[in-house]
């Protein structure tokens, strides 16, 4: 193909994503009478921020006495102290105006008998410092990703964003340390652009699919965290993978959380409601990975249910026709289609999924991207800013609290449009673009468009995903690890040997599918190599050899660098022990007892 014609546009804020956090950034900036354009690669109402079922977590107080100081001190004990402490009392606090502002926006949300929000217990989410479970999520039935995406859109079309739908977003444009924009491929008709903006916003969401059991949608390819990594940044605490409880068994789908905060409970083949026995206080609400762990240890120890002794029940039967179809009408239609169980009369097979990545491109509480140096371990990139799943502000830490993802996504996506607005005068010209900006993306996205090899796309990508799911699991070792290492370096290896079948530029899903498997294998290998580096347990990090929490040696951020060649370089930044305000103390590390 001739060198293709690349078409210049120009921004004050460019966003890439139209999930949650990439919504409620676009339309914010567009509010702030910011010229603003949102690329996507999927149709917006199609992200997988639609897929969040069981509520968004504030302290609202509807159903009994809540405090964002209760929920700020959950977070950091959820996050095993890794999260940054500063950007905690951040999101708790602004979680309650945040959660108002979406019910203004219309979002649909479940309502109590008095007309106010439904707010349903969660795991990990507990009154007065630990004491017992509250109901803090705030629940549109268990749809609430859906009803929130859908008013996010809908808020972005009365504000007349403006949006790039079915672009395929290649790379940062970087220039003297700073980013300048994006080149992205128009999907649709085959041509590329280069988008030169003040400020880029990522909000491209997780990795999920770089495992084999998952609750991600297939677009979940972490192509956000793999264009930082081109661009010789650091990405941050990706060993930190959290496993759902309760993904259907087989299936991998999504099965709410907040079916257990309905009432529903876990048991083994004795019939035994084993949570008791690992968490007394939380029992099955117990955040994600003690409750993850402690069926892995089931099954493992001969209690599994079913022929193969391989996964748990989770019964929901006890609570009622009356109760499924009003409060959890999406999971019991999932179980009936995906596991053809009744879950009014049956209980449910699951088993531990991957849901989530705590880790990804590390910024501070503005959702300005951080990149550390000698002297300033928050030093930011000018220019770039992340926020959502592919962020690590980081709130998570070790591990997230149920519902405090479609919370991270609206207080971090107003918070990236209301920086941009401090930081950018409208309409200011922009710097000469380099004549040959974008020009190694054009190169590798030839490439692979022209790849002769012999291995089809779906295959590699099969191969690491099973090589993911089987080392860099709920338990890890030292060995696991190691051969986990040896195995994805391998598999990439096998990219220089990938076909291509279509050689089109127009809706070449085969080329997109080959640009996203690069990307999920920058992801791999940065998660299963910080993994083996980090010798000691925290959160969703279960280290076999080495059972301990460590705060003395690991207290602290793990950084990762991929290079070109596919080499992973480690690193470490503080961890922010500190608040951001005197309303509250810092929360000093604790054993976690549930
Ligand atoms: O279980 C769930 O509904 C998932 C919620 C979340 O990940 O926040």
């Amino acid at each position: 193909m001739a060198s293709p014609e690349i078409i210049d546009h120009d921004y004050d804020v460019v966003v890439v994503g139209a999930g949650g956090a990439g919504l409620r950034a676009t339309f914010g900036a567009v509010a702030e009478g910011l010229k603003t354009a949102c690329l996507t690669k999927v149709f917006p109402t199609r992200s997988h921020t639609v897929a969040a079922q069981g509520g968004v977590g504030a302290a609202l107080g509807n159903m009994a006495e809540d405090r964002w100081e209760w929920h700020m001190y959950d977070t950091v004990k959820g996050s095993d102290w890794l999260g940054d402490q500063d950007a905690i009392e951040y999101m708790c606090r602004e979680a309650i105006p945040a959660v108002y502002e979406l019910e203004h926006f219309g979002v649909p949300f479940s309502r109590t008998t008095e007309g106010r929000i439904y707010q349903r217990p969660f795991g990990g989410h507990m009154r007065n410092f630990g004491e017992a479970p509250v109901q803090r999520a705030c629940a549109a039935a268990d749809r609430t990703g859906h009803a929130i995406l859908h008013t996010l859109y809908q808020q972005s079309l009365k504000y007349k964003a403006q949006f790039f739908i079915e672009y395929f977003t290649l790379d940062l444009l970087m220039q003297d340390g700073a980013c300048r924009g994006v080149i992205a491929w128009n999907l649709d008709d085959g041509t590329l652009h280069r988008f030169r903006a003040h400020a880029t916003i990522l909000a491209t969401g997780g990795y999920g699919r770089a495992y084999f059991s998952c609750t991600s949608a297939h677009t979940c390819t972490g192509d956000g965290n793999a264009m930082v990594a081109r661009a010789g940044l650091p990405l941050q605490d990706m060993e930190f993978v959290q496993f759902h409880p309760t993904g259907i068994y087989g299936a991998g789908c999504l099965i709410t959380e907040g079916a257990r905060g309905e009432g529903g409970y876990l048991t083994n083949s004795e019939g035994e409601r084993f949570m008791e026995r690992y968490a007394p206080t939380a029992k099955d609400l117990a955040s994600r990975d003690v409750v993850s762990r402690a069926m892995t240890m089931e099954i493992r120890e001969g209690r599994g249910v079913g022929k193969a002794n391989d996964h748990i029940f989770l019964h929901l039967e006890h609570l009622g026709a009356d109760v499924l179809h009003s409060r959890l009408p999406g999971i019991t239609e999932t179980a009936r289609v995906f596991s053809g169980v009744d879950a009014t009369r049956d209980p449910i097979p699951v088993l531990p999924t991957v849901h989530y990545n705590m880790g990804g491109i590390p910024t501070n509480y503005m959702g300005e991207v951080i990149n550390p140096t000698a002297d300033d371990p928050d030093a930011v990139v000018p220019g770039l800013m992340a926020v959502g799943e592919c962020a690590s502000v980081s709130v998570h830490g070790a591990n997230r609290l149920g519902t405090n993802s479609l919370l991270d996504l609206v207080v971090f996506g107003r918070a990236a449009a209301k920086r941009c607005a401090r930081l950018i005068t409208p309409d200011t010209p922009h710097a000469p673009l380099a004549e040959d900006a974008g020009e190694p993306s054009v190169a590798m996205l030839e490439r692979l468009r022209t790849a002769k090899g012999s291995r089809p796309t779906a295959d590699i990508r099969l191969d690491l995903q099973k090589a993911m799911q089987a080392d860099a699991a709920v338990f890890r070792t030292a060995e696991s690890l190691a051969h986990g290492c040896q195995s994805v370096d391998a598999i990439a290896e096998t990219v220089a040997d990938i076909k291509l079948a279509d050689r089109s530029m127009v809706f070449n899903t085969d080329l997109v599918e080959a640009l996203e498997l690069e990307n999920l294998i920058i992801n791999a290998k940065a998660t299963i190599q910080s993994a083996r580096a980090r010798t000691e347990s925290r959160g969703a990090h279960a280290r076999e050899d080495y059972p301990e929490r460590d705060d003395d040696s690991w207290m602290k951020h793990s950084l990762a660098w991929v290079d070109e060649a596919g080499k992973v370089r480690l690193d470490d930044r503080p961890v922010h022990t500190y608040t951001l305000t005197k309303d509250v103390e810092y929360i000093a590390p604790q054993k976690r007892v549930y």
